[in-house]
């Protein structure tokens, strides 16, 4: 079995060539007593099929709101939002992407391997070929040793990881993740990131990253989106021009062109101008 999706593998409808994820003139206002509170307003923008996008702003800039438009887990109050060519709700339907949040979500009572499995379970895939898929994917995130322990005797990181091959299971073209590795401690999170390098390398799959973090954004991401709070805006794409170079290097973090973006970032961030950064098609 590859763990890498092919055209085979595509669900029915997708439209040949389609971005994987299309959001065009997309807001969202939550009503409330004390007066509406526009989350997003005229977002724009497209992720192509193996890209790796951040989302990265300030707290409450819309971020989550973003993404669970994208997972058809919250819907949006004007706009278009289409995942793989189809609207996204038919995409969740299809099982078109993983989800991957801040907390694991690993189920106590499940070991490691029954927790990545559950997907296909509640899927119908049938014991053997749950079997099957799960034993690469335990291996894909480094965690052959560990299929039979529970969530409790792992560390965070380890647990991340399970919630990764988990997301990972039905060999999703699309992965969008809100803060996955935001609980853990600074050494983890940067041996994280270059997991999810190689995984999505490995995979091909593109991703759709929420983070704080101006670094971690700048070392996984070909481009980076800045959004601005109230109402959530994207104000700057950045791409990092790291595309082509995976899995990430560690080495990366030291480089004169890593500081250089986690710069132009920042700056964005700040509403200052980023020379040469400029605004770009998304
Ligand atoms: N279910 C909800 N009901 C009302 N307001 C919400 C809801 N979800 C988010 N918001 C508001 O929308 C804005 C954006 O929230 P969110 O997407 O969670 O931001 P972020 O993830 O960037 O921190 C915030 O002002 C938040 O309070
Ligand atoms: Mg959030």
């Amino acid at each position: 079995m590859t763990l890498r999706h092919t055209p085979a593998a595509q669900s029915a409808g997708s439209e040949a060539g389609a971005a994987a994820v299309s959001v065009r003139a997309t807001s969202k206002v939550f009503p409330s007593k004390a007066g509406d509170v526009t989350a997003l307003d005229g977002i724009e923008l497209t992720v192509r099929e193996g890209e790796f996008v951040s989302l990265i702003g300030p707290s409450g800039c819309g971020k989550s709101t973003l993404l669970r438009l994208i997972a058809d887990l919250d819907t949006a109050t004007s706009g278009t939002i289409e995942v793989f060519g189809k609207p996204a709700a038919r995409a969740r339907r299809d099982q078109d992407y993983g989800i991957a949040f801040q907390q694991a979500g690993l189920l106590p009572w499940r070991t490691v391997a029954a927790n990545i499995a559950l997907p296909l379970e509640v899927h119908g895939v049938g014991s053997a070929q749950r079997k099957a898929r799960v034993a690469p994917l335990a291996d894909l995130v480094g965690l052959s040793d560990f299929a039979d322990r529970y969530p409790d005797q792992l560390s965070g990181g380890m647990q991340q990881r399970v919630a990764i091959a988990r997301a990972l299971a039905e060999q999703p073209r699309l992965l969008l993740m809100d803060e996955p590795f935001g609980a853990l401690d600074e050494m983890t999170r940067e041996r994280m990131q270059a997991e999810l390098s190689r995984i999505a390398a490995e995979t091909g799959a593109a991703v759709v990253f929420v983070t704080h973090s101006i670094p971690e954004a700048v070392f996984l991401s070909d481009r980076v989106v800045v959004m601005s709070p109230r109402p959530g805006r994207i104000t700057t794409v950045i791409s990092t021009g790291f595309g082509g170079d995976l899995p990430r290097a560690d080495s990366l973090r030291e480089t004169p062109e890593f500081f250089a973006r986690v710069t132009a970032v920042r700056e964005a961030l700040h509403g200052a101008p980023v020379p040469g950064a400029g605004r770009e098609q998304r």
